[in-house]
């Protein structure tokens, strides 16, 4: 009888257990794709007691992730403990310096050690795959390393955190608190172990780095991304947004310039008729320019057990395939270093929401503040405070005001530097909010 393929699951959390469903449920379906049985060899996690949900008390148990990987028999190593250093690194490493496969959906640990891992994978002829470190369900890994890569690409752009578009939809959708739908996000699976990782910009920073590997060819550099979160995102910037025509959506883009490579990643508005303005809930989209190909877009769940766990189980079953050549699009060694472009001064409008004391006069003096600067404004909103707290009472003479302008193009420095002057001259009561908006 063929030997069957055998499994070391590390991690028996939300991905985990999605893996032994999608194995006890289609693998019968598997076995034909791959020509012999698959199984669940050893499986490791901090707690042996805890409920999971899914029973795998049947398996045999390592009481680590590096005992599993140094010690078990198995064929592939799958590693879903998740974070960038500690456990999972180390146990990725000993498997692949044992010449066994590695399967991962850990981006963070790939963000930070990627050229390192790959190096270590390449050298022992062992695979390396990450299908769903990078959009959870959406295969942009093997479309980059595979059908794309007779492009040049000229950028990569999308929604690469769940989380974060799942609570800014539900923000929108339903105006509640961002503590309340962050606790719905984590319940759903989609959060990280520390989900400031998604509100903070950082889990979509550290796919955008491996995004901006596969598709330029240069080495991994998470610390050359720009990052900014949506913490200070409202429900009311959102129902502000909306009303003038807009989503916000946090965005990762990479992009080639005349000087290196941007790679940046934030909150924006986009147009709410556009097709990435249209892409809500946990679900992601990944959009690629490739100077013959034109532009590429792929959607679809970006977080979650069985979306994740799709992807896990694809490269698992890749493996028998076509393994260990080069982990991204290049071999490790190849991959190029590259001038980190500076994050040029964004060309297009800005959103600002502004507290300001209701006084007389105080509009005339914004506009020609912003006049001063050069910006054209194309509207200018007040809203009542009824508007803001969505009940009938009126804000009363002396509350402050809420403002929502919409720029037309102009710089980051011309609408810091006009807010700083609005500040001066005793009009703004808060912080102000700005928002960049992105006409993809
Ligand atoms: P999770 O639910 O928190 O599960 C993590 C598992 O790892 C748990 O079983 C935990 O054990 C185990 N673990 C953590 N630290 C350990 C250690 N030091 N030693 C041994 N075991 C340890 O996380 P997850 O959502 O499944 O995510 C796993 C990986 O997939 C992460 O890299 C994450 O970024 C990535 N990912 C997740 C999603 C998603 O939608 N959830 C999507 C794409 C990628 P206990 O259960 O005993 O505590
Ligand atoms: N926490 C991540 C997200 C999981 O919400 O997108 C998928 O990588």
């Amino acid at each position: 009888m063929t030997e069957p393929l055998k499994i070391g699951l590390a991690g028996l959390g939300t991905v985990g257990r999605g893996v032994a469903r999608i194995i006890e449920n289609n693998g019968s379906e598997i076995a034909r794709k791959i020509g012999r049985p698959i199984e669940i060899a050893a499986v490791t996690a901090r707690d042996r007691n805890k409920d999971r949900g899914y029973d795998f008390s049947p398996f045999p148990w390592f009481e680590t992730p590096a005992e599993l990987a140094e010690k078990a028999d198995y064929d592939v190593f799958v590693e879903l403990v998740g974070g960038e250093e500690g456990a999972a690194l180390e146990a990725t490493r000993i498997a692949l310096k044992r010449g066994k496969h590695v399967v991962t959906a850990n981006k963070a640990m790939l963000a930070l050690h990627g050229q390192e891992l790959a190096l270590l994978a390449e050298q022992n002829k062992a695979g390396l795959l990450f299908e769903a470190a990078v959009a959870g369900g959406i295969p942009i890994v093997k479309s980059l390393k595979e059908s794309l890569s007779g492009n040049r690409i000229e950028r990569i752009y999308g929604i690469l955190n769940g989380t974060c578009n799942y609570m800014l939809t539900r923000m929108q959708n339903e105006g509640k608190d961002f503590a309340e739908i962050l606790k719905a996000a984590q319940e759903e699976g989609y959060a990280e172990a520390d989900p400031s990782f998604d509100i903070g910009g950082i889990d979509a920073a550290h796919k955008l780095a491996l995004l901006t590997t596969l598709g330029f060819g240069t080495v991994t550099s998470f610390d050359d991304v720009y990052v900014e979160g949506i913490e200070n995102i409202t429900p009311e910037d959102i129902r502000a947004s909306d009303e003038l025509g807009y989503r916000i959506k946090l965005l990762g883009v990479a992009v080639k310039t005349e000087d290196g490579i941007e790679q940046r990643v934030h909150p924006a508005l986009v147009p709410k008729d556009s097709a990435i303005g249209e892409v809500s809930g946990v679900t992601n989209c990944v959009c690629v320019d490739g100077d013959f190909i034109g532009s590429v877009m792929l959607i679809g769940p970006g977080a979650g057990e069985g979306a994740t766990a799709s992807s896990v189980v694809g490269d698992i079953i890749d493996t028998t395939r076509q393994c260990g050549d080069a982990v991204f699009t290049l071999p490790a060694s190849e991959l190029a270093p590259y001038n980190r472009a500076p994050l040029r001064a964004h060309e297009g409008g800005y959103y600002v929401r502004l507290q300001l004391h209701d006084r007389p006069g105080t509009f005339a003096a914004i506009a020609t503040r912003m006049a001063e600067y050069g910006i054209s404004l194309e509207s200018i909103v007040q809203r009542h405070s009824d508007h803001i707290a969505g009940d009938s009472s009126k804000g009363s003479e002396g509350d402050p005001a809420q403002v929502v302008i919409i720029t037309y193009q102009t710089t980051e420095q011309a609408v810091s530097e006009a807010l700083r002057e609005i500040e001066k001259d005793g009009h703004i009561a808060g912080q102000p909010n700005m928002i960049r908006i992105e006409r993809l």
